[in-house]
């Protein structure tokens, strides 16, 4: 983390700069736009209407060198312990390590396993999807339900839809909350004898996704009996012994490592379901896209890094400029569930508020993380992000092209929306501009008097924009990597463990102390009045 020093220059540096419009820099610089834009392939980051210039991007490339990213950096790809509450390598970065290149954990290369997962999953994918492996009663599985929660959830379930013109498997649910109207609504239109679930947890203990799991084998037993549930079951762990215990054959389970983090599980067999999807060979290319980017993260110079940009930024926002919040605006129908994923990713690896050695840290750090996709979005919460009096950074992701070459006009539409929310958000509309049009549509002084004020724009709010050709595997495989290394690089800055979670554990163990008082059974005297009142009035009527 930067001294206080540091941290003053930086904020004394944007005080500065703040005396100049984002619409005066634009109309200074004719480069703007290539002074401040980067790529990775197809993949362009326009960052020129964040709130930096030249002698800003060069003070936050210092602090990251000063912070050690580059050491850093080359400890989590070889795979030294940087999760250091956990003494845990962090390595999901191996597990798209297509070129094979070895890792080492303890000594140990680990590629040789990483493929071997691979390659069971392919095969136990193809059998699911040709039919080759059915149900207990030789009927092919046209349902798969993945009963997970967290990393063990929100990464397939976003990317089983962003890539829904790939799907050409059967069809696949997810089931994550305890609530049991989730997995109730899910079944209700299911076929048992045509239902295979996936029980995805990386430690097996994850009390909601044991309570849906346990749901699901009642409910097959019912329908097929018990000596039925084996065929219905495959579990994606890495507590093998406690899958075992469950009751799920072997050679339907699929393991993973300590050091995949469960928000960085995608990549893992935690992906079976999209795999069974989108079949074997797209969830390679999804795999290649994220190496992609591991290879540019590692090998381009900062300035032009992706990751290190964003990151940068990220912390320019959010330490030197006091932004609270970032949205995340994919004009991608498919990516809606991506602000939900990058939820998780951010705010669980970067909602820290001591440093690696346990300190407080003197920094503001991970921010809020929201966001729907646009155009949705414009007629909800935009109002908010273009007239409110809190100002919140946005990110528009965009693809050149859709999926549907019949609907070209909807993807201009979707397009020419995107672009105009940044411009609105860059530009404002000030006051004269606002008169102007008043008068031109006829407006009188007083009509001038009473509306301008509602209809002036401040503008002067930052906002990056993502652009790759197309939503594809290999997209989306990338697109994911970039906010990961994203999540990294500030997490470096602000010298946070980003990789461990200690904050669920407090709610965890509460709700378990709690259950029996919601069953009616004695403890809650030592409850606060609050808590006492509430289990009263939630009593089952
Ligand atoms: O409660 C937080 C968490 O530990 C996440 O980090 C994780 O992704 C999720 O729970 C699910 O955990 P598991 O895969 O072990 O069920």
């Amino acid at each position: 983390m930067p001294g206080p020093e540091r941290l003053q220059q930086l904020k004394d540096h944007a005080a500065r700069l703040q005396t100049r419009t984002l619409r005066t820099l634009f109309a200074e610089d004719e480069m703007r736009f290539e002074r401040f834009s980067a790529s990775c392939g197809d993949l362009l980051l326009d960052y020129s209407k964040c709130h930096v210039d030249a002698q800003a991007m060069t003070l936050l490339a210092a602090l990251a060198e000063t912070a050690g990213l580059e050491e850093r950096r080359r400890a989590m790809f070889d795979g030294k312990p940087i999760n250091e509450t956990e003494n845990r390598p962090v390595l999901h970065t191996a597990l798209r390590n297509q070129a094979g290149t070895p890792v080492y954990v303890d000594g140990v290369d680990v590629m040789p396993q990483v493929f071997d997962v691979l390659a069971a999953m392919g095969e136990f994918a193809d059998g699911v999807r040709a039919g080759d492996l059915c149900g207990s009663t030789g009927k092919r599985f046209t349902d798969v339900v993945n009963i997970g929660i967290g990393g063990s959830d929100l990464g397939p379930a976003m990317c089983t839809l962003a890539l829904a013109p790939y799907h050409d498997g059967p069809a696949v649910h997810y089931v994550s909350n305890v609530d049991g109207a989730h997995i109730a609504d899910t079944l209700k239109a299911l076929d048992p004898e045509t239902t295979l679930f996936i029980i995805a947890s990386k430690t097996f203990t994850t009390v909601e996704t044991m309570t849906n799991a346990g749901t699901a084998r009642k409910w097959v037993a019912a329908a097929l009996g018990d000596a039925a549930v084996g065929g219905h079951f495959a579990a994606v762990s890495t507590a093998l012994a406690k899958v075992t215990e469950f009751g799920i054959q072997d050679d339907r389970v699929f393991g993973f490592w300590d050091w995949v983090g469960g928000r960085y599980s995608i990549w893992s067999a935690i992906g079976l379901p999209l795999m069974i999807a989108i079949g074997p060979d797209a969830f390679h290319e999804f795999l290649e896209g994220a190496h992609e980017m591991d290879r540019h993260f590692r090998e381009a110079p900062l300035l032009e890094n992706l990751p290190v940009l964003m990151g940068l930024i990220g912390v320019w926002n959010r330490d030197a400029l006091g932004f609270s919040a970032r949205a995340i605006l994919p004009y991608d129908q498919r990516l809606a569930r991506l602000p939900a994923y990058l939820q998780q990713l951010d705010m669980e690896s970067n909602g820290k508020r001591v440093t690696l050695a346990g300190e407080p840290v003197h920094m503001d750090t991970g921010p809020l993380v929201w966001g729907e996709p646009g155009t949705n979005g414009q007629h909800a919460f935009y109002q908010l992000l273009h007239q409110g009096t809190t100002v919140i950074p946005c990110e528009f992701i965009v693809a050149v092209q859709g999926h549907e070459p019949d609907l070209a006009h909807h993807h201009q539409m979707l397009v020419a929306n995107c672009l105009a929310q940044s411009e609105a958000l860059m530009r404002g509309r000030t006051i004269g501009e606002v008169r102007e049009k008043l008068m031109a549509a006829g407006a009188g002084e007083a009509d001038l008097q009473t509306l301008a004020p509602h209809k002036v724009f401040p503008g002067n709010r930052p906002s990056m924009t993502l652009v790759h050709d197309q939503l594809t595997p290999f997209a989306l495989g990338r697109l994911i990597a970039l906010y990961e290394h994203r999540v990294f690089v500030e997490g470096v800055i602000w010298n946070i463990n980003s990789f461990d979670q200690w904050g669920v554990e407090l709610g965890k163990e509460l709700a378990t102390a709690l259950l029996p008082m919601v069953r009616g059974e004695p403890g809650s005297d030592e409850k606060d009045a609050s808590t006492r009142g509430l289990l009263a009035r939630l009593r089952p009527v």
